[in-house]
């Protein structure tokens, strides 16, 4: 597909029309300078040295403990990812992958890639029937699922690179929270909860995660023994404690019982990869974020670029007329997602183009201020299939140093499969390629061959670890999981914050909607939309869905509660812990 098939469709006849409205909108602005939001959110945690959130209270605890103790933002994170191994085994992992943006306080920014990749053995079509159709299952669930892993790689490059303190000081809450065990509260119950039935298939998840086969109550210990010891390994042989030795050895092991095809010599070439993050601007801002391998950043920025052209402030927060543009803004960039990106070792990532001024006034030309496009009209293609059990952390440090990291093991639990011994639950991120291109998958969706499976290969990810900084200062700090609905979500509480000045913790808690260009619908949180804007967007030819994209946000603003809004004196660092799921915390010191 040319860059020219989304505009193709450009009904120039809009053009005129767009300019009047964004006239009428520019009067709007002068009386309306900014729209304020919801009144209902508490105040952010504040803090005035330096700032953890994450998915778990006790990895948050990590964090703040080791920048407490004259750890950097990086040596944070590093904790923060090894005790939510431990605490949050949903998403929380050893065995899969992710993603780190860094921005350090001199200007230096980074990417560190540790997304998993296919095993030398997998092929293209591997999940195929005889007759060519996929075989259910076999790309999420046990150990064919499974890709290379790249999180202890990735940890390892990220301390190597930018860390401060000894690799067992970092991993030293984790190996404790492992050893001792810690009490579990309802939303660890419940999160463990979710996957009884498929922790039963596997013996040695049943072993960690039942509780003599049955779900663990609130109040109860986990322990996880067989895990503190590979943290140990780790913590003391670094990245050759887990891609050699006894604990490769017992991944290899299991995974051939397991009818897998994860080798030792797949273990020994993984390596995590630095790679230049992905920049944009948007209204005075700057952005940094992910690059392929992930879409996320790409199309932050496609969309950010398009949206740039709109008074979206004027028009007011979910208007009719804002939601609309942002909608056909993500439909878009949806499109080239689906079609365009994929591991950039494997195929040619035409990003520049997708990010140019043209292009993004090219996408304006192409929307419709009236009307919604007809998603099968702008191109049949791929869309996403992702699970939507992912874990974000942001961190930020008493000299500005900043990490927004999210990994992942695919779905929750990933494949639900631990490897006997290491208490090391692996992941199912094989799913994320496209299973059988061209035609419609388990999900009912298309992929297309830049993301088809191939030996060495990272699957496209959505993950968008992002920081937006202003003079060369980090002011906000996000990411989020939620599969496709990532970029989306990391998307509007970027123009909560920027365009409609709500504090992080109101641009985080504020219903969010989602459109991937298919299925054609837009996904809805209760309480989106008014019912007169919902009726005016339909009258343009939206059409909603009520799937609520219940996504995890972990956000930190730098300044204030708000931009341009001053905290309590002192506090510097406001953090955000997305209330959707039951657990989590913003902890600062
Ligand atoms: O990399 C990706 O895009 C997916 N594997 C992420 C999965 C995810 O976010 C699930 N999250 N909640």
């Amino acid at each position: 597909m040319s860059a020219a098939v989304s505009t193709a469709i450009t009904p120039s006849i809009h053009r005129q029309r767009l300019r009047r409205l964004l006239l009428s909108c520019l009067c709007l602005a002068l009386l309306q300078p900014w729209t304020s939001a919801l009144a209902a959110s508490p105040a952010p945690v504040a803090a005035a040295s330096g700032m953890v959130v994450s998915a778990h209270r006790l990895a948050s605890e990590a964090g703040v403990e080791v920048l407490r103790r004259g750890g950097n933002a990086v040596d944070a994170a590093i904790a923060v990812a090894y005790a939510l191994a431990v605490t949050y085994p949903a998403a929380g992992n050893l065995g899969g992958g992710g993603f780190m943006t860094v921005q350090l306080a001199d200007g230096r920014r980074d990417f560190i890639d540790f997304r998993e990749q296919a095993p030398q053995a997998a092929s293209a079509d591997m999940y195929l029937d005889a007759s060519g159709e996929p075989l259910p299952g076999r790309s999420t669930e046990g150990w064919l699922a499974v890709a290379v892993p790249g999180t202890v790689a990735g940890l390892e490059l990220a301390r190597e690179r930018f860390g401060s303190r000894p690799r067992s000081e970092l991993l030293a809450p984790a190996i404790r929270l492992a050893r001792e065990g810690f009490a579990l509260d309802q939303g660890d119950v419940d999160m463990l909860a979710t996957a009884t039935a498929a922790f039963r298939r596997d013996p040695a998840s049943a072993a960690i995660f039942l509780h003599d086969g049955q779900p663990w109550q609130a109040g109860e210990r986990l322990l996880q023994s067989d895990l503190a010891r590979t943290l140990e390994r780790i913590a003391s042989e670094g990245g050759a404690g887990f891609y050699h030795g006894p604990v490769a050895a017992a991944l290899v092991a299991a995974s051939q019982a397991g009818h897998g095809i994860l080798a030792q010599t797949d273990l020994d070439h993984y390596q995590a990869r630095e790679r230049k993050p992905v920049e944009c601007d948007y209204r005075g801002y700057h952005v940094v974020s992910a690059p392929p391998p992930s879409s996320g950043g790409t199309i932050l920025c496609e969309m950010l670029n398009v949206l740039q052209g709109y008074p979206l402030a004027a028009l007011g927060w979910h208007s009719a007329q804002g939601v609309h543009f942002q909608i056909e803004a993500m439909r878009h960039a949806y499109v080239d997602r689906n079609n365009f990106l994929g591991d950039p070792d494997f195929v040619a990532n035409p990003v520049a183009r997708l990010l140019s001024p043209e292009y993004a006034a090219r996408v304006r030309n192409a929307i419709d201020p009236a009307h919604a496009a007809d998603s099968h009209a702008l191109r049949a293609g791929e869309a996403p299939h992702e699970g939507s059990n992912t874990t974000h952390f942001s961190v930020i440090d008493r000299d500005g140093n900043a990490v927004a990291l999210t990994y992942t093991l695919n779905n929750w639990f990933g494949a639900h499969v631990t490897a006997t011994g290491t208490g090391v639950l692996m992941n199912d991120e094989m799913d994320d390629f496209a299973v059988k291109p061209g035609a419609p998958n388990l999900y009912g969706l298309v992929q297309s061959a830049t993301n088809a499976i191939a030996p060495g290969k990272r699957p496209l990810s959505s993950m968008t670890p992002t920081i937006v900084s202003r003079d060369g200062q980090p002011v906000l700090v996000l990411g989020t999981p939620g599969g496709s609905m990532i970029t989306t979500s990391v998307l509007q509480v970027m123009l909560n914050v920027i365009d409609y000045g709500m504090t992080v913790q109101e641009a985080v808690d504020a219903p969010r909607f989602h459109q991937q260009w298919l299925p054609p619908t837009t996904r809805l949180e209760p309480f989106a939309l008014s019912a007169d804007s919902r009726r005016l967007l339909e009258a343009m030819g939206q059409q909603f869905s009520n799937g609520a994209p219940a996504n995890h946000v972990a956000a930190i603003l730098v300044g204030g509660p708000a931009l341009d809004r001053p905290g309590p004196p002192g506090m510097r660092y406001f953090g955000a812990n997305d209330p959707r799921h039951g657990t989590g915390a913003a902890l600062g010191y």
